[in-house]
């Protein structure tokens, strides 16, 4: 399976940041590896410039966040196939910050995510325990009730990535270890194989995400059941994205 490596920007960047794929492409020695997908998420009021640049450079552009509606009175918000009309490829739904800061529940990922599918993008679900949830021994069903509530019915492997992202490790510098990350991520193709069947479970690509930056990219790219990463802060210097993408 390829690799897809997820650039999320987050509330960072400028205009002149639309020519990063460019600088990235460059970095790489303009070869875009095929093991490896590249996906660039900058803030949307850059996205179609980003995606524009992506494109020719080979590579994927997405949005953060998406209303699950269409249209309408929804101030501030823009929805799913707004960000596709600005030519984005995927969509993040329900990173834990949208979770934690801005109201994201489960029933609301589910329905942007569906959205998202609608508009015949790719859904990046994210999904990811407390340090809390995890020392109490409830990681494991934590993510279960998030993937089962938060997945729409018409999820396949083709239109859905699932990120596990341990909120702890989030920005934070600690990374869980590979025993851990490799039992969920086998986890979460189990609970993925129960709700949509073994074959979409194994060709699910299930990214990891939580202080991947080039030092420990080779090591969590190469575990068992890692199909991908989403990193934050590492994705804003394009050095180390490109190394990043390079342990692909
Ligand atoms: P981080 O963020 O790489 O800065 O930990 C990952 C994410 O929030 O997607």
């Amino acid at each position: 399976m390829k690799k897809l490596i997820a650039a999320n920007w987050k509330m960072n960047g400028q205009s002149a940041w639309a020519s990063k794929p460019e600088q990235l492409f460059d970095l790489l020695g303009k070869i875009i590896p095929d093991r490896s997908q590249i996906l660039i998420c900058p803030p949307s009021v850059y996205l179609q410039q980003v995606a524009k640049n992506a494109h020719k450079y080979g590579m994927n552009a997405g949005a953060q966040n998406c209303h699950s509606e269409n249209s309408g009175a929804f101030t501030g918000e823009i929805s799913a196939n707004m960000a596709a009309d600005c030519e984005a490829d995927y969509i993040i739904c329900g990173h834990s910050e949208r979770r934690a800061m801005f109201g994201d529940t489960d029933a609301t990922v589910k329905a942007k995510a569906d959205s998202v599918i609608t508009s015949a993008m790719g859904a990046i679900i994210c999904v990811g325990e407390t340090l809390d949830q995890r020392e109490s021994g409830e990681a494991n069903s934590t993510i279960e009730s998030q993937l089962r509530a938060s997945t729409p019915e018409a999820s396949t492997a083709l239109n859905t990535v699932i990120a596990y992202e341990p909120i702890w490790a989030i920005g934070t510098g600690k990374t869980a270890t590979l025993e851990d990350i490799a039992q969920m991520h086998a986890h979460i193709r189990a609970v993925y194989s129960d709700m949509f069947g073994e074959k979409s479970a194994q060709d699910l690509c299930i990214q990891y995400g939580g202080s991947v930056k080039p030092a420990n990219a080779k090591d969590i790219l190469s575990t068992d059941g890692v199909d991908g990463a989403l990193v934050g802060g590492a994705s804003l210097n394009m050095e180390d994205f490109a190394k990043i993408v390079q342990a692909a």
